[in-house]
């Protein structure tokens, strides 16, 4: 094994705290009999702490059975994860672990060998493939077939690493797992052809140098033939369920009609596992509906019943927020049932939920000092800006919520993600589509600005979220794409001053200088809503004031005692002794990307820069941005958990804050139970080393270094002052922006409709000539 990506051997902390608690627990119910409100802290049939079972190993990351993947499993997953072993027989009648009986995906074993794929009746239908049972394992050894990744959407990176398909006894021998289960999902096809895996686990049990837990099949005859094999083991037999409309095999029911025979399961079986939807069905458009009663019936039987199909980088429900530890703890955590545990190509990530994030209170105690800062309010879930995003930040444990304000046309500054409306607003169905205009100095391209609409022109569209994954078609919570209104900077203040749980709010500012030459004083305008909601004369709630140009913070340096971030808009892979120096000049907080603290390269991450620590070292607080839940804005290394991504930020490079799209991920993630065991930190909440995965891809799989970033110098800081506002054509004014020297008589609203488009202003200019 080559070194593996951080941790050394910190795994370790046991689900064995929780098996004392849930004991104690169990005594309290006993005492307190008749109380309905004591119960053992975890529903599962044992009252123990639920299992994490890795399927093929850590399958979301290396090749599904590979040495790789199950060693991750170790290092990673709980003291007591149970290793998962797909059993397939090779033509001589040896066990393989492999996740098919086609060998075709998963290896390369289409470029070892130029066979022709064969075909061959599965459950009756027709199937075409490399199959197992065609070669020897001495066909697959001599000739050096190697795992490789066999879904296409995982990284294939390090298929080079030649890891050769195990023998089930190897496999065992090689990784001395705490817990072993061989999945049997074609006992039926192997015995059309003559290979037994009655026999193979005859041999396995016979040798004794395998410890098999359990043992698992969809097949009901096969179980109910080696059932009598197992009952003086301590081998568990399980029936596993497939889609509720697929045929079992031996007794011609489908699995659906079989769920609801739980007793006839139990005479073979000591428990079940169910696809996740048996239990929490989910409708045509990806929310859950409410939960089933299985595990409750099954425990009801004796059943043990574990989970399937939970997988960090495949689309689940939206109720989870793409929240993967949301998702485990539906099924662990949910005051109704716990399930016994859950099979999880992932399993970091339900080794973290069970043991640090189960049974959390909301109010449990914050155990790191992480600053969580909204972008656009909670706007993984809602349309940034609006109401409803607010609301959300504000109920999810957030500290500073924030609002970019963008100004309208009649000079009212509001919140916005952008000062383009296309990009959060149904602005291109409205009537004032032809408002489009390109100006350079705020964006390349057209856009249809703020500005040229009055307030009361926004309050008409309606809000879109954003879906900044959509290229990898993973929209945000569809229901309510469009809910929530809009606010002003003002109402935005009212709103926030009222939420007694947030530390702040973080207004920023951008565009100031092009604004300017259009006659909005933008600053003042914030300034002055910020002194009517009465935040210049109070100290409850901190007010940051966030900018790109460092000419903003240093016209309000000395005005205000606000505090002042400075926002740096490109990666950096470093800054200058002097450019520092020029930041601490005016501002206490600076914004990076994450890519300024851990570079990337091809999505993995290729090491740490010291930006943080020398920022720090000034003094300045380090805010980054901006953390999404969707796996496919994070590194590799991260494993498609966004916890694990806050955890190595803060744990692995100790930044001050987040920003984040999902304030919820990161409040929970400050709060578990995990983060205060010093150096028994278990491996699952351990901060990745960062280029540790990459260290693992073989030269010809890597990708070309990319160039580091530049350096953030002081000619990028240092700009000239902000120019005075400029006289402007007459524009009514809501918000009394002292400066601005408009004419308090506004322009009539209809004024907006005689505008002509661009377009137009330009056809006429040629035709003239
Ligand atoms: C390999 O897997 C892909 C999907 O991941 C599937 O479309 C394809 O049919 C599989 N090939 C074989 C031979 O099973
Ligand atoms: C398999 O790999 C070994 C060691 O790398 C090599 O000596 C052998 O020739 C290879 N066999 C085949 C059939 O490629
Ligand atoms: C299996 O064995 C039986 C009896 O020994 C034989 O008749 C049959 O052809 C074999 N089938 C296969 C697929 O080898
Ligand atoms: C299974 O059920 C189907 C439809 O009910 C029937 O046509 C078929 O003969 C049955 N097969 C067996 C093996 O009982
Ligand atoms: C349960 O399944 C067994 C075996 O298929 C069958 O004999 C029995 O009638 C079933 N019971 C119910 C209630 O469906
Ligand atoms: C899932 O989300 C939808 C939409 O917000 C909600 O109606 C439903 O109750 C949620 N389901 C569960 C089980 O919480
Ligand atoms: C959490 O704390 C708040 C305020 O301290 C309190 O109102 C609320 O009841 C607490 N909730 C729980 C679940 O303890
Ligand atoms: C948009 O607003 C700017 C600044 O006030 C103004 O110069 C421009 O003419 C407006 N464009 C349209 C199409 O209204
Ligand atoms: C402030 O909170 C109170 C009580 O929670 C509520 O009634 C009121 O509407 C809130 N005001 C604003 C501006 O949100
Ligand atoms: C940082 O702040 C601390 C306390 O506020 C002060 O003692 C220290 O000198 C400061 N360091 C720098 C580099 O400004
Ligand atoms: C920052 O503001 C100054 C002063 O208005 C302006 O000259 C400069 O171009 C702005 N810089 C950027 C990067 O927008
Ligand atoms: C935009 O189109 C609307 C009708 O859809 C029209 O009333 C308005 O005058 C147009 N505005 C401009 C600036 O052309």
């Amino acid at each position: 094994m080559r070194n593996f990506p951080a941790m050394g051997s910190l795994r370790g902390i046991s689900v064995a705290i929780f098996v004392v608690q849930a004991l104690l627990a169990s005594v309290a119910l006993v005492s307190a009999q008749g109380s309905t409100t004591a119960r053992p802290l975890w529903q599962t049939l044992s009252g123990d702490a639920p299992f994490v079972v890795a399927r093929g190993g850590f399958s979301g990351i290396f090749a599904d059975s590979s040495f790789g993947a199950y060693s991750l499993a170790l290092l990673l997953g709980p003291s007591d994860v149970i290793l998962w072993c797909d059993v397939q027989l090779t033509k001589d009648g040896a066990g393989i672990c492999f996740p098919d009986l086609k060998l075709d995906n998963n290896s390369n074993i289409a470029s070892v060998f130029n066979d022709k794929q064969k075909s061959y009746l599965v459950n009756g239908v027709s199937t075409k493939g490399l199959f197992s049972i065609d070669y020897t394992l001495k066909d697959l050894g001599n000739n050096n077939v190697s795992l490789s990744q066999g879904v296409y959407s995982r990284t294939n990176k390090f298929d080079g690493q030649n890891y050769p398909i195990m023998t089930v006894q190897d496999t065992y021998t090689q990784l001395k797992p705490p817990g072993f289960w061989l999945n049997i999902q074609h006992d039926a096809f192997y015995a059309q052809h003559n290979l037994s895996m009655r026999s193979f686990l005859l041999s396995v049990i016979r040798n004794a140098a395998a410890t098999i837990d359990y043992i698992s099949s969809p097949e009901v005859a096969f179980l109910q033939n080696v059932a009598p094999l197992f009952r003086k083991s301590a081998t568990k037999l399980v029936f596993r369920f497939l889609g509720q409309e697929d045929v079992e095999p031996s007794t011609n029911q489908t699995y659906d009609s079989l769920s609801k025979n739980l007793t006839f399961i139990k005479t073979f079986a000591s428990g079940i596992i169910v696809p996740k939807s048996y239990i929490w069905p989910v409708d045509g458009s990806l929310y859950l509906q409410p939960s089933n009663t299985i595990v409750l019936d099954a425990h009801k039987e004796g059943l043990e019943v574990f989970a399937s199909d939970f997988y960090n980088d495949i689309p689940f429900s939206f109720n989870y927020s793409y929240d993967p530890v949301a998702e485990y703890l539906q099924f662990v955590d949910n005051d109704i049932f716990s399930v016994d545990g859950v099979i999880s190509d992932f399993p970091i990530t339900p080794a973290a939920a069970i043991d640090c994030f189960a049974h959390l209170g909301k109010n449990a105690t914050k155990q790191v000092d992480l600053l969580v800062i909204s972008n656009n309010g909670a706007s993984g879930d809602y349309p940034g800006c609006t109401d409803m995003a607010y609301t959300k930040a504000i109920e999810d444990g957030v500290d500073v919520l924030d609002c970019p304000v963008q100004i309208t046309k009649d000079g009212t500054p509001i919140c916005l993600g952008t000062i383009n409306l296309i990009d959060s607003t149904s602005v291109t169905q409205s009537g004032f589509s032809n408002l489009t205009a390109t100006i350079p100095e705020i964006m390349p391209g057209s856009g249809i600005f703020t500005f040229n609409l009055s307030w009361s022109d926004i309050q008409t569209l309606k809000p879109v979220i954003s879906s900044p994954q959509s290229q990898y078609k993973l929209f945000r919570n569809p229901k309510f794409k469009n809910a929530g209104n809009f606010l002003t900077l003002s109402d935005f203040l009212s709103m926030a001053k009222n939420a007694t749980s947030l530390h702040g709010v973080l207004i920023s500012i951008e565009n100031a200088p092009y604004l300017a030459e259009q006659g909005f004083a933008v600053t003042d305008a914030v300034l002055n809503a910020l002194s009517k909601a009465g935040y210049d004369k109070q100290t409850d709630q901190k007010v940051m004031i966030q900018s790109s140009n460092s000419s903003v913070l240093m016209k309000l340096k000395g005005k205000t005692n606000y505090q002042l971030a400075y926002k740096v808009d490109e990666d950096i892979g470093g800054a200058q002794s002097s450019t520092i120096e020029d930041i601490k000049r005016f501002a206490s907080a600076v914004v990076i990307s994450k890519d300024s603290v851990f570079p990337e390269n091809s999505a993995f991450l290729a090491g740490t820069t010291h930006v943080v620590q020398r920022l720090q070292a000034a003094n300045l607080s380090v805010y980054v941005q901006t953390f999404s839940n969707e796996f496919t804005a994070q590194a590799w290394d991260f494993f498609s958990d966004a916890t694990v991504e806050v955890n190595s930020f803060y744990g692995g490079a100790g930044i001050n804050g987040v920003i984040t799209d999902f304030p919820k991920t990161s409040d929970r993630y400050r709060r578990n139970r995990c983060l205060d065991r010093g150096n028994k930190t278990p491996g699952y909440m351990t901060p990745v080393q960062p280029g540790g995965l990459l260290q693992l891809v073989t030269p010809e799989y890597l990708p070309p270094a990319d160039a580091p970033n530049p350096y953030l110098t002081e000619a990028d800081v240092v700009e000239p002052p902000l120019s005075p506002v400029a006289a402007k054509t007459p524009t009514s004014t809501q918000s009394g922006t002292a400066s601005a020297p408009r004419s308090p008589n506004g322009q009539p609203k209809v004024a907006a409709s005689v505008i002509i488009p661009l377009m137009a202003v330009l056809l006429a200019i040629y035709l003239l000539f």
